[in-house]
């Protein structure tokens, strides 16, 4: 068991299986995502079959099974980015990018995650890269991004 994993279950009474959320919330807080590892030593933690631990956590569509990537998209969801057409600044991005939401594309170069209002309504539909906004998004904006990070790379 890697220590910081170590850290956290400790903080947990072990065999309570009604502390697995926040267990895997404190994990991917901690890493970024949950690695097979940290669930398996979840699972022996809590006493709870790994398989289990994979459909509760795939359920709760928080959490993440691949590291982020360098550059991590948080899209917001919220009403007023949905009203205003976040669902085709996803599309188009995942069209993109060749990953669905909750993802890391295969060169580690961008992840997408899905979440709830970003507090910034009046600037929606909005996406977050790293520590940068994008706002008030057309679908026809989502190329000239993906280019931008990807030329700021080279
Ligand atoms: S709904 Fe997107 S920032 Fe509030």
């Amino acid at each position: 068991m890697d220590d910081q994993t170590s850290v956290i279950l400790a903080r947990y009474p072990r065999g309570h299986r009604d502390c697995l959320i926040p267990i895997l919330q404190d994990i991917q807080d901690e890493f970024g995502y949950l690695s097979e590892p940290s669930v398996i030593e979840v699972g022996r933690y809590i006493d709870m079959p790994t398989g289990k631990i994979y459909g509760l956590a795939t359920f709760y569509n928080q959490f993440r099974f691949e590291p982020r990537g360098r550059y991590h998209i948080r899209l917001c969801q919220g009403t007023s980015c949905h009203v205003t057409g976040a669902a085709g600044i996803v599309s188009e991005l995942e069209k993109r990018l060749k990953i669905s939401s909750g993802q890391t594309t295969r060169d580690g170069m961008f992840s997408v995650e899905l979440v709830a209002c970003m507090g910034a309504c009046h600037l929606s539909p909005l996406i977050q890269v790293n520590e940068n906004y994008h706002t008030r998004l057309k679908q026809g904006d989502i190329k000239e991004i993906v280019d931008s990070y990807l030329e700021g790379d080279e």
